[in-house]
């Protein structure tokens, strides 16, 4: 339940919207609000004056791209993969932006040959995998501005100890390099972690990077055109979270970087926000199938997904905020687990009805982020369906859930076996 005084600004469903969605497409069951997000995107586009690109890992369902890009963002592609739901969704090529730490040649080449609007570049093979596919792609070069964002150790990537990106003390060479095999280099990009309660790491890598336009601009002659400072702005989980508004983040950074830049330089400033545009307008419909008793004592509530559909509690220890379906006033502490053949909590010591039973539902709140996108068939569960809730009111089903066909579509038993 939200503390107190919390703002509430998550999608949340009506427990007879609840019931009848169950009903009507099964669980577990991702749902989407289409005005919501609508509505988080116009928030960021109102704010920033520049290229607002979605981050499309968050969540890649072609629906969510295509709004996405409807509403005037770019599209912030990780892998070939997400360059072809991008594609797919109606987003020319050229409204993509391809990230990637290890790019293929292959991917790559894909990315030229569909005419990419802009490489973000991590490391110096893949400028010479660009050179050697002779291209005036624009690119950008991704730094890491060496600044530890307060998050999740793995959701961490600006800091000294990174995989992603140009050293900052190699940046300037990294230019030089772009420069001399005669690429389209267009500017500078930093990414400095995700689900960022504060924003002060976002600050000092958007203010490194602006200073390094400058002195590229002194060091060798570059008119920096582009300069994108990421995504990673955080989100409501458990209600007890207070991330920045957006208006207020966006002017936070607009201002370090205007002020860093002074008149110098006027590029198009970027930004690649994901969570913070999705997160919130998406919810996960689960059924409880049982509630049992450990020797312990803990009563144990299980339902009918769990780390398959969201593996965030496993990996980041991530909490959620929970509506159950029917509430009640009269509540006892329960330990909700998946049905997986592990022992997979998904949320520890949580307030639900003193008569929560087999039958009902529970709603998890703030799961339009990295669900869908990072879902697996773990013990051969289907993934779920998502369901796009229009403006209308009208559910329709956007992603079907996996069929048994699906999942053993590519195996092959070699003959004689
Ligand atoms: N740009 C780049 C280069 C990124 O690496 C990311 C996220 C984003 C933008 C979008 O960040 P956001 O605005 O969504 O925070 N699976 C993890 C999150 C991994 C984020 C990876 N990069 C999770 O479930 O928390």
């Amino acid at each position: 339940m939200s503390a107190a005084g919390a703002v509430q600004t998550r999608f949340t469903l009506s427990e007879q919207q609840a019931r009848l969605l169950a009903a009507q497409f099964g669980t577990p069951l991702y749902v989407v609000s289409e005005p919501h997000l609508r509505s988080r995107i116009r928030a960021f586009k109102e704010s920033w004056p520049g290229d607002v690109s979605y981050a499309s890992k968050a969540n890649s369902t072609l629906a969510v791209i295509k709004i996405a890009h409807a509403e005037g963002c770019t599209i912030d592609v990780a892998s070939e993969g997400e360059l072809r739901a991008a594609l797919l969704a109606g987003v020319p090529a050229s409204e993509c932006r391809l990230h990637g730490s290890n790019k293929s040649l292959a991917e790559l080449a894909f990315a030229i040959d569909s005419g990419i609007g802009k490489i973000i570049v991590d490391c110096l093979e893949e400028v010479d995998r660009i050179a050697s596919l002779g291209t005036s792609t624009p690119l950008v070069l991704r730094v890491a501005p060496g600044v530890d964002p307060k998050t999740h150790a793995k959701i961490s990537t600006g800091q000294v100890d990174t995989k992603f990106g140009f050293p900052m003390s190699k940046a300037l060479a990294a230019v030089e390099a772009c420069m001399g095999k005669g690429l389209n280099l267009t500017g500078f990009h930093c990414h400095v972690g995700s689900q960022l309660l504060d924003p002060e790491a976002q600050i000092l890598g958007a203010e490194a990077i602006a200073g390094l336009a400058i002195d590229a601009l002194h060091a060798h002659g570059l008119r920096t055109s582009y300069l994108n400072v990421g995504g990673g702005l955080g989100v409501r989980y458990t209600g007890e979270e207070s991330p920045m508004e957006v208006h207020e983040y966006c002017g936070a950074v607009l201002d370090v970087v205007r002020q860093k830049l002074d008149g110098r330089l006027d590029p198009v400033l970027g930004m690649e926000p994901g969570r913070a545009i999705i997160a919130e307008s998406g919810v996960t419909l689960y059924e409880v199938g049982v509630v049992k008793e450990a020797a312990s004592g803990r009563v144990y509530v299980s339902i009918d997904g769990g780390m398959s559909d969201n593996p965030r509690p496993a990996l980041y220890g991530s909490e959620y905020e929970l509506a159950w379906h029917p509430s009640g006033t009269e509540t006892r502490t329960v330990t909700v687990s998946g049905k997986h053949c592990e022992t997979d909590t998904m949320f520890k010591d949580v307030v639900a009805p003193v008569g929560v039973k087999p039958g009902d539902l529970l709603e998890v709140l703030s799961t339009g982020a990295y669900n869908s996108s990072m879902a697996s068939n773990y013990n051969r569960l289907p993934r779920p369906a998502t369901v796009l809730l229009r403006s209308s009111g009208n559910p329709e089903v956007v992603q079907e859930r996996e069929t048994w066909d699906d999942l053993f579509r590519r195996e092959v038993v070699p003959q004689g076996l």
